[in-house]
Formats: C-alpha cells, sequence, structure tokens
C-alpha cells in the first residue's frame, strides 16, 4: 500500500488498477477522469479502449470505478466524462450504459449528469446526421455527505445577478394593487402581502433575478400537479410566487469549446475550463485530486492552479511525459484559472 504523501503532486506511469488497488480507502477527495472511447483511437495494445464488444469496454471501466469509490473519502465525489461512438451508423449511448451500472454498486449515487456543450464541434462528413455537440460528465458519490460548492462553480453568474439589483428597484410593487382588488379574505392577502415583500427583498439582494405571482381569481390557474404544486398553493392559500433564477442559476450544463492546445501532444484533450469548474465545485483548496486515465495531464494541470494536490496515472510513458512537460509550464504563473 502507498502512503498517501509519498503519491502527492506525483504522476505514476503504470496501469491505473495496479496503481489504485495500493492506494487506501476514502483518501481522496475527488477523481475526475476521461477514459479512451471505445474503440474511438489506437492507444496502442496496452490499456482500456480497444476491446471487442461494448460490455466489454463497460465491465473494465466498471472495475476502475469500483477502485475509485474504494478511496474516496466519504465527502468525496467521482467524476467521468465519457463520449459516445456510432456502430454501422446506429448510436451505441456508451455513457449512459456506463453509468447505469455504476449506479448498481452499493451506496453510489448519481448527482448530476453535467452536459458539456460544444461550441466548436469537429465537423462530420455524414449529412444525414446531426453534429453531435455534446458530451456528459457524470458526478458520483458515495454518501450524502459530500462537498459541494455551488457558489464556486461558475462564479461570474453570482456577480452577473447582484448587478441586476439597481435596475429591479421597482420590481413586484404592481402585485400589491392586485392583491388589494382581488377577493382573497383578508388573512390571505396578508400572508400574500408578506410573501411579496420577502421576494422582492430577494430580487434585491440579487439572490434571484425576478418573479412573477399568481393570485386565485386573478389568474388563469395553472395544470395540477403533485401536493404542494402551484395550483394547489392557489387554492389552499391564494396564491403562488414563481420564482426566476436567471442567469444566475447553476444548470447541469457547460459550455466549452474543444481544447486546442500549441504543440498539443495527445489526442484527447478535455477542456481545462470544465476541470477547473468541476474542481472548485466539488474540493477546497489542498484537497487531493486524482485521474486515472490522465493522457496529455489536463487534471493535474488545473489541480495545481488552482493550488489542490493532484496524483495522475497513465500508462503510456511519452504521456507522462508531455503532461511532466506541461506541469513544468505553469511553475511560476498566475495559480488561479481566469474564467
Ligand atoms: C481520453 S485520454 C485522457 C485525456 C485527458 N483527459 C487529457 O485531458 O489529456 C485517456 C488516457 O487513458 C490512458 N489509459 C488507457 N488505459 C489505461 C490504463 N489501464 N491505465 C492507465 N492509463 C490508461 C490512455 O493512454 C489515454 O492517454
Amino acid at each position: 500500500m502507498y502512503a498517501l504523501e509519498e503519491l502527492k503532486n506525483k504522476i505514476i506511469c503504470d496501469d491505473n488498477i495496479r496503481v489504485l488497488s495500493n492506494i487506501p480507502n476514502d483518501s481522496i477527495d475527488l477523481i475526475i477522469t476521461s477514459p479512451p472511447y471505445f474503440k474511438q483511437r489506437d492507444y496502442g495494445y496496452i490499456g482500456i479502449g480497444n476491446e471487442n464488444t461494448v460490455d466489454e469496454y463497460i465491465n473494465k471501466l466498471i472495475l476502475v470505478f469500483k477502485e475509485c469509490k474504494r478511496i474516496i473519502k466519504s465527502t468525496g465525489s467521482i467524476v467521468f466524462n465519457i463520449g459516445d461512438k456510432y456502430t454501422n451508423g446506429n448510436l451505441n449511448l456508451i455513457p449512459y450504459r456506463f453509468a447505469i451500472e455504476a449506479q448498481k454498486i452499493d451506496n453510489i449515487r448519481l448527482i448530476n449528469e453535467l452536459t458539456w456543450v460544444k461550441i466548436n464541434p469537429s465537423p462530420r462528413q455524414n449529412t444525414k446526421k446531426l453534429v453531435p455537440a455534446t458530451e456528459p460528465f457524470f458526478i458520483f458519490t458515495k454518501s450524502k455527505d459530500y462537498y459541494f460548492d455551488n457558489n464556486s462553480f461558475l462564479e461570474y453568474k453570482n456577480l452577473k445577478n447582484k448587478t441586476n439589483t439597481i435596475k429591479n428597484s421597482n420590481i413586484g410593487q404592481k402585485y400589491f394593487n392586485i392583491i388589494d382588488n382581488s377577493t382573497l379574505s383578508n388573512e390571505e392577502k396578508k400572508l400574500a402581502y408578506e410573501e411579496l415583500d420577502k421576494v422582492i427583498s430577494e430580487v434585491k439582494s440579487g439572490k434571484i433575478e425576478s418573479f412573477r405571482m399568481k393570485i386565485r381569481g386573478v389568474h388563469a390557474l395553472p395544470y395540477g400537479g403533485q401536493s404542494g404544486g402551484r395550483l394547489n398553493q392557489i387554492q389552499q392559500k391564494g396564491f403562488t410566487i414563481i420564482k426566476i433564477y436567471g442567469n444566475s442559476m447553476k444548470k447541469d450544463i457547460i459550455e466549452s469549446t474543444v481544447e486546442t492546445i500549441k504543440g498539443n501532444k495527445h489526442p484527447a484533450i478535455y477542456p481545462e475550463f470544465i476541470v477547473g469548474e468541476i474542481i472548485k465545485l466539488l474540493t477546497k483548496k489542498n484537497s487531493i485530486i486524482l485521474d486515472p486515465f490522465l493522457g496529455s495531464g489536463t487534471t493535474c494541470v488545473v489541480a495545481k492552479k488552482l493550488n489542490r494536490f493532484y496524483i495522475g496515472i497513465e500508462i503510456f510513458n511519452e504521456y507522462v511525459e508531455y503532461s511532466l512537460e506541461r506541469l513544468n509550464k505553469i511553475e511560476n504563473m498566475d495559480m488561479e484559472i481566469l474564467v
């Protein structure tokens, strides 16, 4: 078994299963990785990706995933980015087949599918198919205690919302008159004023972007829903308030270009921007981040820029060398990633 200290900020050239099986239980904060696509590129005879069937490929990934589960802390998470592949014109849905198998493992929860929307996807020759332009980053955890810092994810969105506050200074005033003239009882009106005041403060403080209110006898009723739904609220308390989060809402999509690095020596690099946002979402400074399919070293590069410890595992020596080259270049750089 390795002592964790000896692995910190190291890249190991070996088969990932062999290395992972020697890392202590519950020791890593985040595993973020992108395994080779199924039969997409010939990385040589060793390594995962050139199996005969999709099932064989997924079984191998699951073996790696189980080791990942064992070594992450209960507060940690595992993020797998997997691409899809057509066989005879049929899309295999490989990422989802993998996610379904991973979910069968005890205590594993898929907490988000973060979809990468590619701004500049690779063009395709086949004009009878649309260009695939998305890829999932599946976020798994092994307990409910996982670390999750929504505020640090796409942080510029928080700032954007704060700048809305001045132009919204009159927001919601019209609803006071509407409530006044409505057929709500005095009790209901009192509650409606109170909640209206509250939601207006949320807009002014930048917590939400805007809101709408629906009042019984004034606005058309929405269709039914589960209990506690909008229709119930209107029937029971006389009104409902629909909050609009706008740009400040942290959605499960992230837009980024496909990575292009000058002098790149690896065929399948994932974007530093996305890796950085996920690292900020799921870890604190000085956390330990591991990538078992390191490739060109992107995970380690970003972890280093964001003041986290990294551990990389890559089976091909030439990619280890390239990763080290990239890491050496950031030695004296500003440690924050610019978004
Ligand atoms: C899709 S690439 C990762 C690219 C990486 N995310 C980046 O930004 O450069 C997958 C890498 O996994 C490596 N690999 C495949 N099987 C492996 C194994 N069993 N152990 C360690 N590395 C492996 C391949 O050599 C390849 O470089």
